[in-house]
């Protein structure tokens, strides 16, 4: 058995001068890997497991190895651990306290495995526990949205395009959209899963181990799906972390922009929405402010969550195979990013819950700009049999006649209507009126009250 100092890094029997202390400074991990430290010791108790089962190991230094790690668990949440940053990581820093508390059995815990596998295998553990986190989360905030939904069916608000009038819906519509969204979010996260059940441990440093291993059994006890194929594929493949960074991303371009747009309604020129104080901050001179600073906190958080993004995919750009030390800031960049998102979700939750809408500025807009002059056009289709672009034009003509009038489509006479089309009849005039206008989009999807209902209903069932 080879002895190993414990003052020394383990592979210093090769390396024979003293790392140099700017290295030292800069290429250990700890104080960011050290996360892991739950996962790792659960991947090494699997795997001593596996190597007694495969009578690759006794009985006694499995027992011992498993009673050392366990102590140092303990150690490291009660915070009695010391991690030293000349054992670089995690995976060195458990190993050398391993040494220190069962003697040299614990060399035997790294038979047939690498640092490499080893790593990869901590990370996918700790990232499928990271997306649950965010779909307990998700579901949070949509349970907020449908709740704030549920409470606006009937709240009529204009429905914009490129931020002009367009056309009446229910706020409650508006903020169903958003549900879609994040349901979305969810699945996206949740596609992620199978890539993340790819077990790699036993792959070793790239080429597998000429020990009669069984990755099947750690796969199971880990609760993975299945091994990973191949062994050097395996150890320098960052795709999940990408995938995990692309879904924080789209989430975080979806949280961009609901607050853009609350901060948009908020504005003095919108005041469509008045928030809580709770989630307002004053300004330093002028003393009549309330500005949306938690709001617009989150929008550019997104910055960030994109910049993490790009880093991973920039890290990896060009690697050849297989691990590479460069490989190593992913954790600094998922661990950053999980942060930054789940406490935008949270923060947005907290958020939503703190808005008011303004039911009356809201109907009061949706009143101008002649909202509902696509609905005089379908009119003008389904009573007076004319193509959609004949109407089109003739609608065009009477928002043209209003305009110069100075009129409101709805202020507009029944004779005024006639002078442009001369075969309207009274009826016409209901088309005007925005509820009606709201209700008479009954397509799946549309924004008619009933379709919400349901739409909530349906959402409410499953989450
Ligand atoms: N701390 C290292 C990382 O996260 C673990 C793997 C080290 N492997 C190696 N061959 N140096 O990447």
């Amino acid at each position: 058995m080879t002895k190993n100092k414990n003052n020394r890094a383990i592979w210093n029997t090769r390396i024979k001068k003293k790392t140099s202390s700017i290295f030292l400074r800069i290429g250990n991990s700890i104080d960011i890997d050290k996360k892991l430290y739950k996962e790792d010791i659960l991947g090494s108790i699997a795997h001593v497991e596996m190597l007694f089962k495969q009578k690759i190991i006794s009985f006694q230094v499995k027992n011992k190895i498993i009673y050392g790690l366990r102590k140092i668990e303990k150690e490291i949440s009660n915070n009695k651990f010391e991690f030293s940053k000349e054992y670089e990581d995690i995976h060195m820093n458990i190993e050398k306290r391993l040494f220190k508390i069962i003697g040299e059995e614990a060399g035997y815990l790294h038979t047939a495995r690498s640092r490499n596998d080893q790593v990869i295998t901590d990370f996918k553990l700790w990232i499928k526990t990271a997306t649950k986190e965010i779909d307990n989360s998700l579901n949070k905030i949509i349970k907020t949205i449908l709740k704030i939904a549920e409470k606006n069916i009937e709240t009529i608000m204009p429905g914009f395009t490129h931020l002009k009038n367009a056309q009446a819906v229910s706020l409650g519509h508006y903020f169903m959209a958003y549900v879609e969204m994040f349901i979305r979010d969810k699945k996206r996260f949740i596609n992620n899963m199978e890539s993340l059940n790819e077990n790699p441990l036993g792959v070793s440093a790239l080429t597998g181990t000429s020990f009669n291993i069984d990755r099947n059994y750690t796969t199971k006890k880990l609760g993975f799906k299945n091994p990973t194929n191949n062994s050097i594929d395996t150890v320098s493949d960052r795709d999940f972390v990408l995938d995990y960074l692309y879904s924080c991303s789209v989430c975080s371009m979806h949280i961009s922009k609901i607050t853009e747009e609350l901060i948009i309604w908020y504005s003095d020129g919108f005041g469509l929405i008045k928030l809580n104080d709770k989630v307002l901050t004053g300004s330093s001179i002028m003393p009549q402010k309330k500005n949306p600073d938690l709001l617009e906190y989150l929008r550019g958080k997104t910055g960030s969550v994109y910049g993490n993004l790009f880093s991973m995919l920039t890290i990896l750009k060009g690697l050849p195979l297989s691990y590479f030390k460069d490989l190593q800031d992913d954790k600094e960049i998922v661990f950053n990013t999980h942060e930054t998102l789940n406490n935008n979700l949270k923060i947005l939750d907290e958020v939503l819950n703190n808005i008011i809408p303004n039911k009356k500025k809201m109907l009061d807009l949706a009143n101008e700009g002649f909202i509902t002059a696509t609905d005089l056009a379908d009119y003008l289709v389904t009573n007076h049999s004319m193509s959609f672009r004949d109407s089109y034009q003739k609608t065009a003509a009477i928002v043209n006649y209003a305009e110069k009038k100075k009129k409101k489509l709805q202020d507009l006479t029944l004779e005024e209507l006639k002078k442009i089309v001369p075969k309207l009849t009274k009826d016409v005039l209901q088309v005007f009126n925005l509820k009606y206008s709201i209700n008479s989009k009954k397509s799946y999807g549309g924004t008619s009250f009933d379709n919400i209902k349901k739409m909530i209903l349906k959402y409410k069932k499953q989450l």
